[in-house]
C-alpha cells in the first residue's frame, strides 16, 4: 500500500492515497463497516473504508456493551477476540427489578449459553487494530460522498478530502453509514418501504467511574420510570435513566441523575450504589426503524444504515455484526463461484433476523418503561403481570433468555 500525508495524530496513523478502484467500496467505518472490510479480507477480497468522520472521533463514542453469545464466537471465528475474551465480562444473566424485588434470568442454566460485556470503543478500537495489521485502506474525514451508478457493471462513489475531490470505481458498495445514512437515500421509497416506530422518552446515560453496583446488568421497571445498571469493568460503570422525549443535557445534572436512579432501584441495589462525578453523559431518543429491501442493485446496507432498535434489548451492535457476517460471505461466495445466489439473498436473510431484534426490543421497552399519558392503571397491570408470568414460568424466561443471548446467524 502506499502512503500520503502522515496524519499528525495520538495514533499517528498514515492516510493511505485513494486507489482509483476497488472490489467493496464500504461507506462508514464504524463497526459495521470495518467488521466488513475484515472479514473480506480474511476471504482475500479487496475494499476500501470511507468514512466521515476522523478515526479518533470514531474511537471516542461510547455506545453499545452487549456482545451477544453468537456474536461473540463471530469475532473469535475472525481471530477478534483475543482481547475481548482477556478484558470483557461473561455474563450468566440478567437480573429485572421490578415491584421491589429482583428476578434473575440466567442462560447458563436455561441455555448453556452467555453475553459478554464488553464496551464497543474496545471492539472498534480492536476492529481498527486489525484493519491497520491487515494493511485495509481506510480513508477518513470523506465528505460530501456521492453514489454513482449503482445499477450499473461498475458503479462509484465520488467525495472530498481536504478540498480535493476523488472518484472510486468498485464492482458493489456496501452502505454501512449509521443511522443518519446518506447510502439509504439511494434506495428511493419507491423502491421498499420504511417501518418506524418512536417511543415517547430518551434515555439519560452516564459513564462514572465507580465500583459497579451488580455483577450483572440490572433493567429495573419502576412506576416513575425505567433505569438500567450496567458496567465496562471493575470501575467503570454505565447507568441509564429514562427522561422525558424534550429532555436536554443541561436538564439531567449529575445530583438528579444519581436522585433517579437510586428512586427507581430496589433499596437492595441502591444501598450499594456508588455515586461520582459522571465522565461522559448523553440523552439519545428511543425508535424502532427498518428499511426494506438492505439491496438496490449493488448498493448493500448493513448495521444501522437499515434498521435502528432501541438499545433496551442490546441488539444494535449486534445487529451490525450479523448483517456484515452474512454480507462478507455473500461477496465471498460471489468471488469464489460468480454466483449471485447468496447477494441476491443477502436483504431477506439479513431481514428476517433483524425483524426478531426488532420484535424483541419493542418487548423489552414496553415492559419495562413508563409511558407518559397512555401508562394507565391498565397498562400498568399489563407490565406487572408480564413480569410477574417472567417469575413464575421457566418457559417465559428461555424465550427472553434465547432471545437476548441472541438468535443463531
Ligand atoms: P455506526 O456505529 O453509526 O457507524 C457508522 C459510521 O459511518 C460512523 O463511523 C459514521 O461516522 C460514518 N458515516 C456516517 N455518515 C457517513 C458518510 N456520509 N460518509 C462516510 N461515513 C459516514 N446498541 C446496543 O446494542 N446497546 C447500546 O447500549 C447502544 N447504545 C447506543 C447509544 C448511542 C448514543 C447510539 C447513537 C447508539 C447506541 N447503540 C447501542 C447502537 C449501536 O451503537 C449501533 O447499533 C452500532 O453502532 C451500529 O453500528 P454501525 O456500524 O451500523 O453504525
Ligand atoms: C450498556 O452497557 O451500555 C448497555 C447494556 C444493556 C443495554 C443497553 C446498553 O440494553
Amino acid at each position: 500500500m502506499r502512503f500520503g500525508v502522515v496524519l499528525a495524530s495520538r495514533w499517528r496513523w498514515a492516510v493511505p492515497e485513494v486507489p482509483d478502484r476497488t472490489r467493496i467500496t464500504i461507506v462508514g467505518g464504524g463497526p459495521a463497516g470495518s467488521l466488513l472490510a475484515y472479514l473480506l479480507h480474511l476471504e482475500g477480497v479487496e475494499s476500501v473504508i470511507l468514512e466521515l468522520r476522523t478515526k479518533e472521533h470514531v474511537l471516542e463514542r461510547v455506545r453499545a456493551g452487549v456482545i451477544e453469545h453468537g456474536s461473540a464466537e463471530e469475532l473469535r471465528k475472525a481471530g477478534l477476540g483475543e482481547r475481548m475474551d482477556k478484558d470483557g465480562f461473561v455474563h450468566e444473566g440478567v437480573r429485572l427489578a421490578f415491584g421491589g424485588r429482583l428476578l434473575r434470568v440466567d442462560f447458563k442454566d436455561l441455555l448453556d449459553k452467555h453475553v459478554v460485556i464488553y464496551g464497543q470503543t474496545e471492539l472498534q478500537k480492536d476492529l481498527y487494530d486489525a484493519i491497520e495489521t491487515a494493511e485495509i485502506t481506510l480513508i477518513d474525514e470523506a465528505n460530501d460522498l456521492r453514489l454513482h451508478d449503482i445499477e450499473d457493471e461498475s458503479p462509484g462513489v465520488t467525495f472530498t478530502r481536504h478540498g480535493q475531490t476523488h472518484t472510486l470505481l468498485c464492482d458493489f458498495i456496501a452502505g454501512c453509514d449509521g443511522a443518519h445514512s446518506v447510502t439509504r437515500d439511494y434506495i428511493p421509497p419507491s423502491a421498499g418501504k420504511t417501518f418506524e416506530r418512536t417511543y415517547p422518552f430518551v434515555w439519560v446515560g452516564v459513564l462514572s467511574e465507580t465500583p459497579p453496583v451488580s455483577d450483572e446488568i440490572i433493567y429495573a421497571n419502576h412506576e416513575t420510570g425505567f433505569a438500567l445498571c450496567s458496567m465496562r469493568n471493575e470501575n467503570l460503570s454505565r447507568y441509564y435513566v429514562q427522561g422525558s422525549a424534550e429532555d436536554r443535557l443541561d436538564d439531567w445534572p449529575d445530583d438528579r441523575f444519581w436522585e433517579t436512579l437510586i428512586q427507581r432501584l430496589p433499596d437492595s441495589v441502591s444501598d450499594r450504589l456508588v455515586t461520582g462525578p459522571s465522565i461522559e453523559k448523553l440523552v439519545t431518543p428511543l425508535r424502532s426503524w427498518v428499511s426494506e429491501p438492505m439491496r438496490r442493485g449493488k448498493l448493500f446496507l448493513a448495521g444501522d444504515a437499515a434498521h435502528v432498535v432501541p438499545p433496551t434489548g442490546a441488539k444494535g451492535l449486534n445487529l451490525a455484526i450479523s448483517d456484515v457476517v452474512y454480507l462478507a460471505q455473500a461477496f465471498a461466495d460471489y468471488y469464489a463461484t460468480g454466483s449471485t445466489d447468496a447477494l441476491d439473498a443477502y436483504s431477506d436473510t439479513a431481514l428476517s433476523r433483524v425483524w426478531q431484534a426488532v420484535r424483541f426490543s419493542w418487548w423489552m421497552t414496553t415492559m419495562m418503561h413508563r409511558f407518559p399519558g397512555v401508562s394507565d392503571d391498565f397498562d400498568r397491570r399489563m407490565q406487572l403481570t408480564e413480569l410477574e408470568y417472567l417469575e413464575r414460568s421457566e418457559t417465559a424466561r428461555r424465550s427472553m433468555a434465547e432471545n437476548y443471548v441472541g438468535l443463531p446467524l
